[in-house]
């Protein structure tokens, strides 16, 4: 299946770009060092070269020439590699994933030379340094003067868009990464208890993941206790779970590549308390009406609006906005307590490619400046749609800002509020020609749903 695919994305992808003369270098990046030491960050290839070579191996270049078609270069393990990291995936593997012959990378130097003075276009990880442990390039340095940015941004742009809608083995990858984060999360759901710390939460999650096929997490996980939820990106901490807090837990598993991004928020007792339900009950209503709309066509844009709209509604009733709610978002007042925007495109990277339209630039709206989609859906796209109602003192603690939305919020009710931390619910969708598919349904967020797993927690 991975042949196939990657075969036909080069195909389909060649044909969008319509050279007839010039040549195309997308490579798959170098392992980074991690300053001061003699160790390298985690590799990821490049989501471009990934997509178009079906392998995710470091300093290795798929080139294109019109005229000839596809080659793929490939690092082959040095002597000191091979002591110290193995002997590498086997050839025959990388040639079957790729559909195309793997030549040495040292090659990519003749095969550049044979087209020297033609326009050059690199894509993928521009970084062409030199690593002087193990890995290496070609000194493509030497070809910089044919680079021709123009049309590498032309044609990296042609893959981006290439790469929205996701093809069957890719939606099979997602599909699997998915599966992995649900075994995660409801392991989280199932053991939660006060004492515990987040990190005890991440520990044990990130486990599951992997016993459930996950290679890696997709983005670091997310685990938030109490007045922590708020913190968008919070970073697992030894702060232990109490009774009374809420628990947000943002975690996804990365299979073949591809990424899964979920959230679930529960509470760190049997039961969601007081304005915890009510609060819960919104953003999830405001999660499965975006859900539902999530149809080809419409614009991403429109459906993050529709749900901050629906959100102030909420809040008018709980006594938490004051006015019309289309009013309340125009003045972007629903973004003090949802600042992000409804989720992003997701694939071979959490915040997938594309997630713009060319020549569309986010708004420095406060309410749009954080939306990382705007385009119309369309059949095979995967987005997430993940609401949010957070207390956030470096929002709500701001002089400027209580002036001037001093009508629109009750800081009264504000102040009662203060330590609430997050909710954020989030499923990874997939837009069809029909219903949208949640491929990350399996996981339940309804509130009978959450609370019957949170009872598992506490049964002796
Ligand atoms: N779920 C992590 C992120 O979207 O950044």
């Amino acid at each position: 299946m991975e042949r196939a695919a990657a075969a036909q994305r080069r195909s389909a992808v060649a044909r969008t770009w319509a050279l007839d003369r010039g040549a195309v270098l997308v490579a798959s990046g170098l392992p980074l060092p991690i300053a001061g030491t003699d160790q390298f960050h985690d590799f990821h290839a490049h989501p471009e070269f990934r997509y178009l070579a079906g392998i995710a191996e470091p300093a290795s270049v798929l080139a294109f020439d019109p005229a000839e078609g596809w080659a793929l270069f490939v690092a082959h393990p040095t002597l000191e590699d091979r002591i110290w990291t193995g002997e590498g995936p086997d050839p025959d593997r990388l040639e079957s994933l790729a559909g195309l012959p793997v030549q040495p990378v040292e090659r990519l130097a003749a095969w550049l030379e044979a087209r020297r003075g033609e326009p050059l276009a690199l894509l993928g990880n521009h970084d062409l340094a030199d690593r002087p442990e193990g890995y290496r390039l070609p000194p493509l340095e030497r070809f910089e003067a044919t680079f021709d940015e123009d049309l590498a941004a032309r044609l990296s742009w042609q893959v981006s868009e290439a790469r929205r809608a996701k093809d069957p083995a890719e939606l099979d990858a997602m599909r699997r990464a998915a599966a992995a984060s649900r075994a995660g999360h409801l392991l989280a759901l199932r053991t939660a208890r006060p004492g515990l710390t987040e990190r005890d939460l991440q520990v044990e999650l990130e486990a599951e993941l992997f016993r459930h096929g996950a290679d890696r997490t997709a983005y670091g996980t997310i685990v938030g206790a109490g007045a922590n939820g708020a913190i968008l990106h919070v970073a697992p901490s030894r702060r232990e779970l109490r009774d009374g807090d809420l628990v947000l837990i943002d975690a996804g598993a990365e299979v073949d590549g591809y990424a899964s991004d979920v959230t679930r928020t529960f509470p760190a007792g049997p039961r969601f308390e007081g304005i915890q339900r009510d609060l819960y009950q919104l953003v999830y209503a405001v999660q499965r009406a975006a859900i539902e709309q999530a149809r080809p066509g419409v614009e991403y844009r429109d459906l993050h609006l529709r749900a901050c709209e629906r959100l102030a509604a909420g809040l008018v009733d709980l006594g938490i906005l004051r006015g019309s709610p289309a009013d309340l978002v125009d003045a972007d007042a629903h973004a003090l307590f949802f600042p992000h925007g409804l989720g992003h495109l997701l694939g071979l990277a959490t915040h997938d490619a594309g997630g713009c339209l060319q020549g569309r630039t986010p708004s420095d709206r406060f309410g749009l400046k954080w939306l990382r989609a705007d385009l119309p859906l369309q059949p095979g796209y995967v987005v997430t749609i993940e609401p949010g109602f957070y207390v956030i003192p470096a929002i709500l603690d701001d002089p400027v800002r209580r002036q001037h939305y001093r009508h629109a919020v009750n800081w009264d009710r504000v102040e009662t509020l203060r330590g609430f931390g997050g909710i954020r619910i989030e499923d990874d969708v997939l837009v069809t020609e029909g219903a949208p598919e949640v491929l990350t349904a399996a996981l339940p967020s309804d509130i009978p749903a959450i609370e019957a797993l949170r009872s598992e927690a506490f049964t002796p």
